[in-house]
């Protein structure tokens, strides 16, 4: 079985420097808003996965040229009309949410029907979400049960803006209707649950139409229609949530240091950080610049001698919303109960992670109590593991799969872990970076 993979073995203490790959929701809007500009942009160190390679698929069937040479890729913008809509065009979103979602904003305007499909996983997912509000600007929807893929988006050329209220704390969500206030005439207005804010960060650096004043638990957007966009260069910087993955596998190492080079770091999504030190970790963020609107750093991470349990504010939970299964492997280790609540969101991703995390943490032997939206967390600072752990994930949930890998290098025991394939999603070259700690 390729697929599957067999450790057995505890990683040994390490000391490294590493880089992790480009940051997957910088690179899907990078695609997105190169596709729509006056003409050519360049990325490098744009993330090399199948959910950035499906946003260039989609592009390229919506009539742009895109091109590859070494570190970099161009995309032949035509202008913010310049998608050529086929009869019978179906895009394939396949595993991204992200893509799925945003692009819907992208297209209410074009009353040629475009399809969309996914994978298996997405197609379980929510996609009323977005159907609801970009409905309200006029366009119409054809979805499969009413809220899944595959759908249809039949566009208007008559959009009226819209008032809407984000309440679920969704980047998606929020990005989908923005898109859709940049195609439609007069003010959309956005009041939008905090999360994370680089499609705001974009528009702003591109000097687009969009107004945001930030307020305690909530931010106001203004969005008004785009008329042209200019061209992007842009260096990627290095993705938190893989990032994620290496600080975790630090935490729970003896006397191990490592430093991951490059990381964005901006606010609305360092979630993991902010618990980690609650949690008792040293971390330091050394030579932190500002690149195109993003804070960047190099994050530096000392294994702790001990850890503390965490009651986790609810207001970090959007900021470090894809990393809360590698963060139940901190409490697993930690003295005392954590606490986690109100992430029933957790539940609306890939797979139903909120379960997984509560399966993984007890068939390595420890205790929670799950609910719908909360997990309580029983830690135990000697945990070791002795026997053999299967995991299989048949949604293919790639963070699903990493959080097995860095349980069974942290805490050991013989687990055979399926679905290796998963990383292709968002995270290729993970093994490799294991492989290369381990030397
Ligand atoms: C993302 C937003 C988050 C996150 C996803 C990427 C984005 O989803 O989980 O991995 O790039 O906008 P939600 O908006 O559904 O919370």
């Amino acid at each position: 079985m390729p697929n599957l993979i067999i450790l057995k073995k505890k990683i040994k203490r390490f000391n490294k420097i590493i880089s992790v790959s480009g940051d997957k929701s910088l690179s899907i809007r990078w695609v997105l808003f190169a596709s729509l500009a006056d003409g050519v942009s360049f990325a490098r160190n744009l993330l090399m996965s199948e959910d950035v390679m499906a946003s260039i698929k989609a592009i390229k069937k919506l009539g742009i040229r895109v091109n590859f040479n070494k570190n970099t890729c161009a995309v032949y913008g035509k202008g913010i009309d310049g998608y050529d809509i086929k009869k019978n065009l179906t895009l394939d979103a396949k595993n991204s949410g992200t893509l799925g979602r945003l692009i819907m904003g992208l297209l209410i305007n074009t009353p040629k029907p475009i399809n969309l499909k996914g994978d298996k996983s997405l197609s379980k997912r929510d996609f009323k979400r977005i159907t609801d509000p970009l409905s309200k600007f006029g366009a119409n929807f054809k979805l499969k049960n009413t809220k899944n893929l595959p759908l249809t988006i039949y566009g208007s050329k008559n959009l009226k803006p819209i008032k809407y209220f984000e309440n679920k704390g969704s980047a998606q969500c929020k990005t989908a209707v923005i898109f859709g206030g940049m195609r439609t005439n007069g003010t959309t207005f956005i009041k939008a649950k905090k999360s994370r804010n680089h499609t705001e960060l974009l528009c702003k650096h591109l000097k687009l139409p969009i107004n945001v004043k930030s307020k305690k638990n909530f931010d106001e957007i203004r969005i008004k229609k785009v008329k042209k966009i200019s061209t992007l260069n842009y260096k990627i910087p290095s993705d938190i949530s893989s990032s994620a993955f290496f600080m975790v596998l630090t935490v729970l190492s003896r006397n191990s240091k490592l430093t991951i080079k490059n990381v964005n770091i901006n606010p609305s999504r360092v979630g993991i950080i902010t618990i980690l030190k609650k949690m008792g970790v040293n971390i330091t963020l050394n030579n932190q610049k500002i690149y195109k609107g993003e804070n960047i750093a190099n994050i530096k991470i000392i294994s702790p001698k001990e850890i503390k349990a965490i009651n986790c504010p609810t207001s970090l939970n959007s900021g470090a919303i894809d990393e809360f299964l590698i963060i139940f492997l901190v409490a697993a280790k930690a003295k005392g109960i954590s606490n986690f609540k109100n992430l029933e969101e957790l539940n609306q991703k890939e797979s139903p992670r909120l379960k997984w995390g509560a399966k993984i943490l007890n068939m390595m032997g420890v205790k929670t109590i799950l609910t719908k939206n909360s997990i309580k967390i029983f830690g135990n600072p000697d945990l070791k593991i002795n026997k053999k752990i299967t995991i299989k994930n048949y949604l293919k949930d790639h963070r699903v799969f990493m959080t097995s890998v860095i349980a069974a290098l942290s805490f050991g025991g013989e687990w055979h872990i399926s679905d290796k394939d998963s990383i292709k999603t968002s995270f290729p070259n993970f093994l490799k970076i294991i492989k290369d700690l381990k030397k």
